[in-house]
C-alpha cells in the first residue's frame, strides 16, 4: 500500500496546471452511450474514477481509448446491460448509467452504487424519475433492475436539487419520446459540462444553467468531439493548499469564473485572489484568518471543499465555523485532522474550529476522496512529517497531488509502504 509523506511548513512557490473535471467527465463518459457512434473527449484526468468508468463501458461492449488526456468511446458494440458488479460498487457515478443505458438496450441491471462514505447516498430521485419516465424498476437492498420498451417526456420535479439525478434524468430525456422539463434540477456547472455535449452531440436542450431544463427527446445524435473544463475542485484544494501553507501560486486552467463562493472564502481567510484568462494567482502572506461559510448546492460553497477547508480553518487564527447542509458525514476527517493537533468541536452539522499554527505531523489516514485532501493540505502546514495513508481515495479524483504540490515547492512524496 502507498503512502504520502509531507514535510510541512514549507510555503509554496510556483504554478500548477489544473487537470480536467472529474465530475464533469463521469457523466459525459455515460452520455457517450446514448449515441451509437464515436465520441471524443478531450482533456480527461488519469484518474481510478475515469479508468473505473472505461473498464464498465468496456464490459458492456464499448471500445475506449486513452491517450494522453484524450479519450475515444466507440459504442457501437455496446451489447450488455449488466454493470459489472466489483466496478459499480467501486463508483457512485455507475448510477449514471441507467438513463443511457434503459435508453439504448432498454434495460439496466446493477448493483447499487458504491462511491465515498459521506453519508447516506440514496438513488430514490434517479429511480422515480426514471418510473415516471416510464420505466418498470424491480429494487432491493442489494441490486436495481430496470426496463422500458420506451421512455416518455414527463414533467419531473426535484424535491432537492440533486446533481446525480439531474443527470441521469437529462440522459433518460435525450433517449425519450417527447419533452421533459426538470422542474428544480441542480444548477451544478457540470450539468452544463454535460448538456453543452449533448447539444453538440445533436440534443435540443433548453433553460441550460437554470432550474428548470427542457429537453426534447429522440433526436438522433451524432459523433463528436467536446473538451472538459479544469477541475474546479482540484483548483480549490490547490487554493486550500496556498492558505494553508502561505506562499503565491499560479493555478493554470481554473474555471474561475464557476468558483465564486470558494474566491470568496479565501478572500475571507485573507488570500488575495486575482483570476484572469483561465489563470488563478493566490497570494497569501500570514496565516489564514477565521472562516465563516456553510455548504450548499450550487452556487453556494460546494460540499467537495469543506474538508479541505476545514484543513485551513484548523491553522487559522480564531475561531471558524462551518456548517454541512448536503452529505451528513463529510465531517468524518475531523477525527483525523485532530490526530494532528487540531481542535474541531462537531454540534448539530456544525464544525467550531478553534485555529492552532501550526499542526503536528501524524500519521493519518484519508477515508474518502476530499477528505484525503484535506489531509494533506493540512500536512503542509504541520511541524514535521506526516504519512498520509489510504491514498487509493485521493487517487479517484487527483491525477497527481504529489506531482502537482511539488510544482509550487512542496516537499510531499508517494512512497510504498
Ligand atoms: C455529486 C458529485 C459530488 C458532490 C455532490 C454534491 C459527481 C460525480 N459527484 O454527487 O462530488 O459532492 O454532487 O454537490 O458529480 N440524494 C437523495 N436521493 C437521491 C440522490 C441524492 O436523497 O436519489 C441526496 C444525497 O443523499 C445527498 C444530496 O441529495 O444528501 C446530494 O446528492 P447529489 O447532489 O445527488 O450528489 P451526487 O450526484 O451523488
Amino acid at each position: 500500500m502507498s503512502v504520502i509523506r509531507i514535510q510541512g511548513l514549507q510555503r509554496l512557490y510556483g504554478e500548477i496546471r489544473i487537470q480536467g473535471s472529474k465530475n464533469a467527465v463521469l457523466p459525459v463518459m455515460a452520455a457517450a452511450l446514448l449515441h451509437a457512434g464515436v465520441s471524443v473527449i478531450r482533456n480527461v484526468p488519469g484518474i481510478r474514477d475515469v479508468f473505473c468508468m472505461i473498464a464498465i463501458l468496456e464490459a458492456l461492449g464499448c471500445k475506449c481509448r486513452l491517450e494522453g488526456h484524450d479519450l475515444t468511446i466507440d459504442t457501437r458494440g455496446l451489447c450488455m446491460s449488466k454493470i459489472p458488479e466489483d466496478k459499480g460498487r467501486q463508483m457512485r457515478s455507475s448510477v449514471m448509467l441507467f438513463g443511457p443505458l434503459l435508453g439504448r438496450l432498454h434495460k439496466v441491471d446493477a448493483c447499487y452504487p458504491g462511491g465515498c462514505s459521506i453519508g447516506r447516498r440514496p438513488i430514490d430521485l434517479h429511480l422515480s424519475a426514471l418510473q415516471q419516465m416510464g420505466a418498470r424498476i424491480r429494487a432491493d437492498e442489494e441490486r436495481v433492475e430496470a426496463y422500458a420498451e420506451e421512455l416518455h417526456g414527463e414533467e419531473i420535479r426535484l424535491p432537492f436539487p440533486s446533481v446525480g439525478a439531474t443527470e441521469n434524468i437529462i440522459m433518460a430525456a435525450v433517449a425519450a419520446k417527447g419533452i421533459t422539463r426538470i422542474h428544480g434540477a441542480a444548477r451544478e456547472p457540470e450539468i452544463e459540462v454535460l448538456c453543452r455535449f449533448l447539444e453538440a452531440a445533436g440534443a435540443k436542450i433548453h433553460g441550460i444553467g437554470s432550474g428548470l431544463l427542457e429537453i426534447h427527446g429522440g433526436r438522433k445524435l451524432r459523433d463528436t468531439e467536446f473538451a472538459m473544463p479544469g477541475d474546479r475542485i482540484v483548483a480549490g484544494t490547490y487554493l486550500g493548499a496556498v492558505m494553508a501553507a502561505g506562499g503565491e501560486v499560479c493555478l493554470l486552467g481554473v474555471p474561475a469564473g464557476h468558483m465564486e463562493k470558494t474566491l470568496a472564502v479565501a478572500e475571507q481567510a485573507g488570500c488575495i485572489v486575482k483570476a484572469e484568462d483561465g489563470r488563478l494567482f493566490a497570494k497569501m502572506k500570514g496565516r489564514p484568518k477565521a472562516v465563516n461559510l456553510a455548504t450548499g448546492p450550487y452556487p453556494d460553497f460546494s460540499t467537495d471543499l469543506q474538508s479541505v477547508m476545514l484543513a485551513v480553518a484548523s491553522v487559522a487564527d480564531g475561531e471558524s465555523r462551518i456548517r454541512e447542509t448536503v452529505f451528513e458525514e463529510r465531517f468524518a476527517t475531523a477525527g483525523e485532522l485532530k490526530k494532528m493537533g487540531a481542535d474541531i468541536r462537531i454540534e448539530q452539522g456544525t464544525a467550531l474550529i478553534r485555529g492552532r499554527y501550526p499542526l503536528k505531523g501524524a500519521v493519518v489516514r484519508a477515508r474518502d476522496l476530499r477528505g484525503g485532501a484535506a489531509l494533506v493540505v493540512a500536512g503542509l502546514a504541520a511541524e514535521g512529517e506526516s504519512r498520509v495513508h489510504g491514498c487509493f481515495y485521493i487517487c479517484r479524483g487527483y491525477e497527481d497531488i504529489c506531482r502537482d504540490l511539488s510544482a509550487a515547492g512542496a516537499k510531499i512524496s508517494l512512497k510504498e509502504d
